[in-house]
């Protein structure tokens, strides 16, 4: 089980750290993914462009290789017993805990006006997601770590307290999906907020990603010493999109003092457009059906819900709160 946030606009590190371990995973695992909209309300006041990034999210996961028939992919607020369970959790959470939170901390840094609640419960709401699921596996990256540890948190207070429900969740991951995918501009990795320059979109035209490659950090080109963080930097890109012979050709070229970012880059650049240009226009097709989509919707929750409504009645028997049955 997995949440996706609801940003919109995908970006190359989010595809090869996540989307394609959720692809991978569908082969093998019964799947839950979930597009986190009630997470998003945390942060957000506007909610005028909500709908179109859920869409986008949608479509932009499936095009990179989700089967919407191989896994449940919903919407959080589809699922109306996500709130249940975060309610019954909420009594297993302390206030302590979830002021200490690091990412709660940094959220009121960035918003000090609108520190709510919700911002402040955001992790066990999360764990309400995957606990409803009775996830064992969540494939998440570093950022998330804390928040899982919660989830299994409240999930081993609740089976001590009311008796076994809840499986405990852990991060899980490929090894080689740890990839980090890096910046155009030298240093860090892709990101959604940041230079948007320096980060490939899987909705770039080919005219962009050719435009950005183009304008990528190099050296001045003197061989010898260390390769530049920005040269090493176009090498991992090359490596995710082209042919080992082409990235060889480069290494070498590198090693001799001979090699000509010019080319590299066109070689790179020819990359991307090959790998992002099929994902774009099926994304924008899929984001465009508006019948497709709200099929996808309805059966992931269908599918997400069977599964919840089993869960919750679990646990409210657990709790006591089974008042038909007289014993
Ligand atoms: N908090 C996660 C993030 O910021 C998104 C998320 C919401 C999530 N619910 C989840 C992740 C459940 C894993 C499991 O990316």
């Amino acid at each position: 089980m997995s949440g996706i946030r609801p940003t919109g606009f995908l970006h190359l590190g989010n595809y090869f750290g996540a989307v394609r371990n959720y692809v991978r995973m569908q082969e093998s695992y019964t799947c839950y993914f979930m597009v986190a909209d009630l997470h998003a309300l945390t942060t957000l006041t506007e909610t005028r462009e909500l709908k179109n990034h859920v869409r986008r999210v949608l479509a932009e996961n499936i095009a990179s290789g989700l089967d919407p028939e191989k896994v449940a992919l919903y919407c959080q607020s589809h699922v109306p017993e996500t709130a249940e369970l975060y309610l019954l959790l909420n009594m297993l959470a302390y206030k302590g805990e979830l002021e200490k939170t690091p990412t709660f901390k940094e959220k009121v840094r960035l918003h000090p006006n609108n520190v709510n609640m919700g911002l402040l419960t955001y992790p066990v709401l999360q764990a309400a997601d995957i606990l409803l699921q009775r996830a064992t596996l969540v494939p998440v990256g570093k950022d998330q770590e804390q928040h899982l540890e919660m989830a299994r948190n409240y999930a081993g207070r609740f089976n001590q307290r009311y008796g076994e429900v809840f499986p405990e969740p852990y991060a899980f991951n490929f090894g080689e999906s740890l990839i980090k995918v890096p910046s155009l501009d030298g240093a860090g990795k892709m990101s959604k907020s940041e230079n948007q320059m320096a980060t490939l979109y899987l909705a770039d035209d080919d005219e962009t990603i050719r435009n950005k490659i183009k304008k990528a950090k190099t050296d001045s080109g003197a061989p010898g010493g260390d390769m530049p963080e920005s040269v090493a930097n176009l090498f991992l890109l090359l490596e995710l999109v082209c042919s080992q012979d082409v990235v060889d050709k480069f290494r070498a070229d590198y090693q001799a003092g001979t090699v000509r970012y010019g080319d590299m880059k066109k070689e790179l650049a020819e990359g991307m457009v090959a790998f992002i240009s099929p994902i774009r226009e099926k994304a924008e097709q899929i984001r465009n059906d508006d019948s497709y989509l709200r099929k996808v919707m309805e059966e992931g929750a269908a599918k997400a819900r069977a599964n919840a409504a089993a869960t919750l009645q679990l646990a409210k028997e657990a709790m006591g709160l089974n008042y038909f049955a007289k014993i």
